[in-house]
């Protein structure tokens, strides 16, 4: 799917939506993030932090909980806001966790503009790395 197929303002409106229910009252950073489904859905997600301050979950970490939950699939699109609806970029671990569930060239809205998974993780180590192992013995 191309950059101008996708509807960014509804994956902008889920975001933020999700940001709203986000449960961040130690960090007072409340994140929402939001995908296109290869079937056409649209999932979010928002951050739920912890007493416990390390076992806080990222949105992407309940955005991805809720792909699985709602019948799986690959995410072709991506978008993430603040606490003030500004694009946020993804943390390092969290693109690890998107690059598992993307499908190849999946896009993301980023500061520096719409990018894919692969310009925001390069050369990732993912499932077909594993399965190239996997073939090699
Ligand atoms: N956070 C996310 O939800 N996603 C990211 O990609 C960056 C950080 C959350 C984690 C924590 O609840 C808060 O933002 C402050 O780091």
């Amino acid at each position: 799917m191309s950059a101008e197929e996708i509807d960014w303002s509804a994956l902008r409106d889920a975001a933020v939506e999700a940001m709203q229910r986000a449960y961040a009252p130690y960090s007072e950073f409340p994140v929402g993030a939001a995908a296109l489904v290869d079937d056409g859905r649209i999932i979010a997600g928002c951050n739920v932090e912890n007493a416990s301050y390390g076992v806080g979950l990222c949105a992407e970490c309940t955005l991805v909980g809720q792909l699985q939950l709602t019948g799986g699939g690959k995410l072709v699109a991506f978008d993430c806001v603040d606490g003030r609806g500004n694009t946020l970029m993804p943390c390092g671990r969290c693109r690890q966790l998107l690059f598992e569930a993307s499908a190849p060239g999946m896009l993301l809205n980023t500061v520096s503009g719409v990018k894919t998974i692969e310009e925001v993780l390069p050369d990732a180590f993912g499932p077909r790395t594993l399965e190239a192992y996997a073939a090699q013995e």
